[in-house]
């Protein structure tokens, strides 16, 4: 029976290359993206599915769930891998900051939909954060940064990319799932291209950066390896466990707190069924 991994943000970059790779190694592979052109592109590419969805409408994240869960007999993986940074503070139709929308709040709505799918296979859900996680500074009755410096987008995405540490950790504990956040590493993308803090800071560090296939590689990983031997919600920086994050991320009960705050920001329930 083909194993079944739901790649997001796969239209570009990081995500398009653990899609081709996973298709590669025999994954039925469901290409989510938000462009249509480049979705369709990629999924032609790697013989896979296409599906189209803008995480900056909660409603589309539901109906692509729905969608999900009725096309595939079983999901194995989940790969929460769309979002980036967004330079000026702007509200989704959801009423939500949209870094944190794009980051964090749509990958919650998609996968705890998909929990009942993963259950029922044990499958794994792997995490899209970045080590600027470390410089996080969340405020749980500010997540959207509506009285806090935006920082040209920085400080929101920083704290979202723990919010996802923060989420990842949660899965784990609420569902048993294995749930890992990972740093791809410092990638050449189309990261940052709609922000000019972002391209400036391109121009003097792009020779550092790595290509999106070795990016891939420690998602592709998390994925693809029967026994990883590690704590389950365990934060990579690449393939190396345990990498340097937040403190916040260690503490088990602000993991909960912060869980709670989204659950009801995007209305889900707060507690699962354990896997075991
Ligand atoms: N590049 C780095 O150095 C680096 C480092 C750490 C973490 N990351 C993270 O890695 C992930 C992948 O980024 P990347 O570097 O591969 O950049 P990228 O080439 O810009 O890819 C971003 C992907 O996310 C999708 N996306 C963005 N906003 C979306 C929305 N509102 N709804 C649905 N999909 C959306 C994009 O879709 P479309 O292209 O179809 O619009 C694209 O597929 C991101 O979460 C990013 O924050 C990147």
């Amino acid at each position: 029976m083909d194993r079944t991994a739901i790649v997001t943000g796969a239209s570009s970059g990081i995500g398009a290359e653990v899609a081709r790779e996973l298709a590669r190694r025999s994954w039925r592979v469901a290409v989510v993206g938000r462009n249509p052109e480049r979705t369709e592109a990629v999924a032609k590419s790697i013989n896979a599915t296409a599906f189209v969805c803008d995480f900056d409408s909660l409603d589309n994240v539901r109906n692509l769930a729905e969608e999900l869960t009725q096309r595939f007999d079983r999901i194995d993986a989940v790969v929460n891998n769309a979002g980036g940074i967004v330079a000026k503070r702007q509200e989704s139709i959801d009423s939500h900051e949209l870094t944190l929308q794009r980051n964090v709040l749509g990958s919650v709505v998609l996968t705890e939909r998909l929990v009942p799918k993963l259950l029922h296979t044990r499958g794994r859900v792997i995490h899209t954060s970045s080590m600027v996680s470390r410089l996080g500074k969340i405020e749980l009755d500010d997540l959207g940064f509506s009285y806090r410096r935006f920082g040209a987008g920085w400080w929101p995405y920083a704290s979202a990319k723990l919010g996802v540490i923060l989420y990842a950790r949660s899965l784990a504990m609420r569902t048993g799932l294995e749930s890992y956040p990972v740093h791809p590493g410092y990638v050449r993308s189309g990261f940052g291209a709609e922000s000019r803090s972002g391209k400036a800071i391109l121009s003097l560090t792009g020779w550092m950066q790595i290509s999106p296939e070795a990016g891939a590689a420690p998602l592709v990983h998390l994925v693809d390896t029967p026994e990883l031997g590690v704590e389950n919600g365990t934060y990579f920086d690449g393939l190396t466990p345990d990498g340097p994050t937040h403190p916040a991320a260690a503490d088990r009960d602000f993991v909960t707190a912060y869980w709670r705050k989204i659950a009801e920001l995007v209305g889900t329930p707060v507690e699962h069924h354990h896997a075991t």
